[in-house]
């Protein structure tokens, strides 16, 4: 089953659009079996509210893919749960192929890429490798953070046909041709959602951070056309983070 259905029928299954953001802290590199020890309690706590995990150098950097990493992702699958990989992979066709194959030997279902290194020699290695065994990529179309508009917002003359369009419009039509399984746009910018949702219509998900910590509002972001919120801060930080989960999902049941 391909993940974009995956992770439908997950987020129906738990009733939750919440994908966790597994973030922590900096910690001192002694201290990295406390790190592994939250995080694993935090899936205890919130797994119930949300559909899927995802994780990013936060974890992956302290406690090693195959040491700690590995042991996070069985616990997430344990729950029911989807893991992404949020490595935003950046390079030439064959270390992204690499990259590739060492998070799915982890267990990832899904990886996180960015679209500014192109197909040929670039994310085409990784689109054969993931989709082989099933699994997801996730496009980045238009981040979250202030600065994402001097890449992701540049005006660009389309190379195919000739047209002015904005950055963020040509990779949710290369998202399109690629056959994604979703792209990322900030909750921070509701209009890009928008726009965005637009030209994907209901074939391609959107997978908004942003929320709280960044100033976006998950409402606000569902109502322009969001599938998935991925929050980190707002609910790892909470005094009780499963208490955090759950009101969170409340809300945007209600909304
Ligand atoms: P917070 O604490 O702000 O965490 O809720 C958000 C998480 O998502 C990551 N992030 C992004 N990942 N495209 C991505 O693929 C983005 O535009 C983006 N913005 C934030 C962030 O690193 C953290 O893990």
């Amino acid at each position: 089953m391909a993940f974009k259905v995956k992770m439908a029928e997950t987020a129906i299954r738990r009733d939750s659009r919440i994908i966790l953001a597994l973030d922590f802290p900096f910690q001192t590199p002694e201290n990295r079996r406390e790190l592994l020890r939250k995080a694993l309690k935090v899936i205890e706590d919130t797994n119930p509210y949300v559909c899927a995990v995802k994780i990013n150098h936060h974890l992956t950097l302290p406690l090693g893919t195959f040491e700690g990493v590995r042991e996070i992702v069985e616990r997430i699958h344990n729950k029911g749960l989807l893991a992404i990989m949020d490595a935003k992979v950046n390079d030439i066709g064959n270390t992204n192929q690499i990259i590739a194959d060492y998070y799915l030997s982890a267990g990832f279902d899904c990886i996180i890429a960015n679209p500014f290194v192109g197909w040929e020699e670039g994310l085409k290695p990784l689109f054969e490798v993931t989709k082989k065994s099933n699994k997801g990529v996730i496009l980045l179309a238009y981040m979250s953070h202030k600065g994402a508009t001097e890449g992701y917002g540049q005006t660009i003359i389309d190379p195919e046909s000739g047209e002015k369009i904005p950055q963020y419009i040509s990779f949710a039509r290369k998202a399109l041709k690629w056959d994604a399984d979703g792209v990322v746009v900030g909750a921070t910018v509701p209009n890009k959602i928008a726009e965005i949702k637009n030209t994907l219509g209901k074939q391609i998900a959107i997978y908004s951070p942003g929320i709280g910590a960044q100033g976006g509002a998950a409402e606000t972001a569902l109502k322009a056309g969001t599938n998935y919120l991925i929050v980190g801060r707002e609910i790892v930080n909470a005094e009780n983070p499963g208490q955090a989960a759950k009101s969170l999902n409340e809300m945007i049941r209600g909304a």
